[in-house]
């Protein structure tokens, strides 16, 4: 609820603030908490019992109040529907022949694909409102089936109840409405871009609206919508929202969307209370409207935000302590906008560094002894592991928002040069490796690689830097390319253009270093990339939403030398063969599928020395799977998995508690995990002996605010994952 007054501040609140209050909102907004607290809870009994004395009246009273809340937008205030969108409810064929249990079953489980309702075909989505307690459910229902000519009759708690009960609750699934903050807490953070810049039109053919409605609309779009929808709203994750569809669908149905969300992915941002009825509504009608530019940012915006804090001259010639800075982990702190080095002997926190906002990635020079992080907010941090304490030497803006940053690698290049890939504008930029200069700005906007469409806005996702050539290697989400930059001649960059699939999103490297394996996650797919060759190997498919990190490479007992990855979308951990010499038959195939605790994960993670292979599940809508982690036997995989309860061992307090990211030490014998809670709750890091996969340490206390990545230095400058 808070958000709700928030959002009347938006100009006064800076972006980083906002997003994590409704982050916070839309994850505790678990669409099944209520229900299952009321079904163990012997009240209830004692509730129904009373129930009894109401009156059929009173319960036809109440129905229609609650209808008026949760069915109207969609189904319309006399029961008409939406021609097109939502079947009427009024005079129902459908309804009358399946009685009431099909409009419970609707409401509890949500209903989807093609019904046929008074002659017409549907084949739409109605989210689950399983939210409504027994009792609500049994009025509205009541209500509706003696209104508008429908059969009448009265319908019990208990009915509900048994249909309710009925249903397995399990995987994401069976919870649309919280698979919505799945993805939103995963890409629809926010764009951290004011509308102020913005060119803003408000056009003749839209529905009226009124420049400050639209200034509101826009600050809310580029906050919660642009990451999922896109900032000029072509679509990504979310789909297109241009005008020729908006127009065409009207303002009745795009509220009714924006108010309930969907199933596929859609948060739900007026029942879960983070946009008012009127924010909805300016929001129907601003999607109307072409949507308004942001600012670019070229060469002078970029100087004018870099900051050179400390010139390499007056930098230390020598480590200024005698800490293994090999073993040092770069620890996001997501909300609080900072970076924690931690020292991974220790276990000390040894500064913790203001950086950008929700530092997406951490990432070391070749030489281990600079760490780069890169804000959501596009600002680049550079810090000098050497100083004592590690602090900043260089700043700069590479964008409005970003979520890639890497150095060169390649032998003789080491140190030599950035590189950092930017959401908006969409574009990549080169930069001095030790003081951030920006040398080159290269826009990715171009044709997508299926349809060859011009597309306005293609992000760069991950970039890794290449052992083979001297280049780094940029995915392009929205067209599907992975460019092949090579700088040995920053003034005339030669680009290697491959085409793969959409939407790129992140991946890794295979054991060897030289294969990269990246997530094409609108196809489903994984493209494989010959970094030696400079080609495209392999492009299988896997199950839906595939999110690696960077994967984990692992030697399968029966297939060799695989890449692991889990997805966001169900259980499945997906191992592709990475050993063309030695088993040529499995190359690039998918080997094996396991089946993990849950959907909602974000990464995998295995060490050379280790035998166990580690998978997260932090966006899974149950608090069981998303406070722990499964660990498989990598020699023993059809084993099953252990349960680790790591968010229990860190012994907090109040919260999500979500557990994140496993990350191996230096010598690859401890595991380290993320224990991610909200703002002002109280977060913690959870040390395991990966041999022993028993607690060993834990790092909690004030500074440690909602942690998230860990990048451990020598790991992660070997890729080592
Ligand atoms: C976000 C929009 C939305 C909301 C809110 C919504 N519905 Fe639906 N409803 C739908 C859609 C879409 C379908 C058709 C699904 C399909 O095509 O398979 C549907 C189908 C139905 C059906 C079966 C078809 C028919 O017309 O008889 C019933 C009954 C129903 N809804 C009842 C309700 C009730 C009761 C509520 C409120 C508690 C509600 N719905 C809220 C969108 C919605
Ligand atoms: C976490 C990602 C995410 C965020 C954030 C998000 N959306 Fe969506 N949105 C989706 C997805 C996915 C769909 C497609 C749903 C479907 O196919 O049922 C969608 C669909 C829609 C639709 C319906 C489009 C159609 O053609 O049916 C509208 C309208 C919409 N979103 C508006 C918004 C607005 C306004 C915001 C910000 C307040 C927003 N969305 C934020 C993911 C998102």
């Amino acid at each position: 609820m808070k958000s709700r007054t928030m959002l009347f501040l938006i100009t006064l609140i800076p972006a980083a603030l906002m997003m994590s209050l409704s982050a916070c909102g839309q994850s505790e907004s678990g669409s099944d908490a209520a229900p299952e607290a009321a079904r163990s809870d012997p009240a209830v009994a004692v509730h129904a019992a009373e129930a009894a004395t109401v009156t059929f009246e009173e319960r036809l009273e109440n129905g229609q109040k609650l209808y008026a809340t949760h069915c109207v937008a969609c189904h319309q205030a006399e029961g008409q529907g939406l021609a097109g969108a939502f079947p009427p409810l009024a005079g129902s064929d459908y309804l009358a022949e399946g009685g009431a249990k099909v409009a419970i079953g609707a409401v509890i489980n949500g209903l989807s694909g093609p019904i046929t309702v008074n002659g017409v075909e549907y084949n739409a989505v109605m989210p689950a409102l399983s939210y409504l307690s027994d009792s609500d459910v049994a009025d509205i229902v009541t209500y509706v089936m003696n209104s508008w000519d429908n059969p009448g009759g009265e319908v019990a708690a208990a009915e509900v109840a048994a249909v309710r009960g009925g249903e397995a609750v399990s995987g994401p699934a069976d919870h649309p409405i919280s698979s919505g903050s799945t993805e939103l807490a995963y890409s629809g953070a926010p764009t951290a871009m004011t509308g102020e810049a913005a060119r803003k039109f408000i056009d003749s053919e839209g529905p009226n609206m009124t420049q400050q409605e639209f200034d509101v609309a826009t600050e809310v779009y580029f906050q919660r919508c642009a990451g999922c929808h896109g900032v000029l709203r072509k679509g990504a994750t979310g789909k297109p929202l241009t005008v020729d569809i908006t127009r065409e669908k009207g303002t009745d149905y795009l509220k009714a969307l924006i108010t309930y969300g969907s199933p596929a992915g859609m948060p739900n941002w007026g029942t879960s209370g983070d946009l008012t009825e009127e924010q909805v509504d300016i929001m129907a009608r601003f999607l109307q409207h072409e949507p308004p530019e942001p600012p670019e940012w070229g060469m002078q915006e970029m100087r004018d935000s870099w900051a050179l804090l400390v010139p390499p001259e007056e930098r230390p010639d020598a480590p200024q302590h005698d800490r293994d800075i090999e073993n040092f982990f770069a620890v996001t702190l997501r909300d609080s906008g900072e970076v924690a080095i931690i020292d991974g002997t220790t276990k000390e926190i040894v500064n913790v560094v203001k950086t950008g906002y929700a530092v997406h990635i951490s990432r070391p020079s070749a030489s281990g002894r600079y760490m780069y992080t890169i804000g959501r907010d596009a600002k680049i941090d550079m810090i000098d592991l050497w100083m004592d304490p590690p602090d900043r030497v260089a700043e700069i803006k590479v964008g409005l928002e970003a979520r890639s940053v890497e150095t060169s690698k390649y032998h003789g290049y080491e140190d030599k040069y950035a590189i950092a890939g930017a959401y908006w504008p969409p574009q990549y930029t080169v930069m001095e490796g030790d003081t951030l200069e920006p040398l080159k700005i290269v826009s990715t906007r171009g044709m997508t690689v299926d349809t060859q469409e011009y597309h306005p806005e293609p992000r760069v996702a991950a970039i890794v830097a290449s052992h083979e050539h001297p280049e780094f290697i940029v995915n392009v989400k929205e067209t599907g390319k992975i460019l092949l930059v090579n700088y040995e001649n920053v003034d005339s960059l030669s680009v290697t253009t491959i085409g793969a699939a959409r939407f790129l999103h992140d991946g890794g490297w295979d054991a060897s270093k030289r294969y990269f394996l990246t997530a094409a996650n609108n196809s489903d797919r994984i493209a494989i990339i010959d970094s030696r060759e400079r080609k495209l190997v392999g492009l299988p498919e896997v199950t839906k939403i595939p999110h690696p990190g960077r994967g984990a490479n692992i030697t399968d007992p029966e297939f060799g030398p695989v890449w692991v990855t889990s997805a966001l979308g169900n259980a499945n951990i997906t191992f592709l063969g990475t050993d063309p010499e030695g088993h040529p038959d499995q190359a690039w195939k998918v080997v094996r599928t396991l089946e993990g605790q849950g959907g909602g994960s974000l990464f995998v993670k295995s060490h050379p020395t280790s035998t166990n292979l580690w998978v997260d599940s932090p966006l899974n809508p149950d608090e069981g799977i998303s406070q722990s982690v499964a660990v498989y036997d990598i020699n023993n995989l059809d084993a099953g998995f252990e349960v680790l309860p790591i968010a229990e061992w860190a012994e907090l307090g109040e919260g999500p508690k979500r557990v994140v990211q496993p990350e191996f030490n230096k010598a690859g014998d401890e595991v380290w995990f993320s224990v991610w809670s909200g703002q002002d709750q109280e977060s913690a890091i959870v040390v395991v002996d990966d041999r022993t996969r028993k607690l060993k340490h834990v790092i909690k206390g004030p500074e440690v605010i909602t942690p998230t990545g860990k990048f451990n230095v020598y790991n992660t400058v070997k890729d080592i994952y």
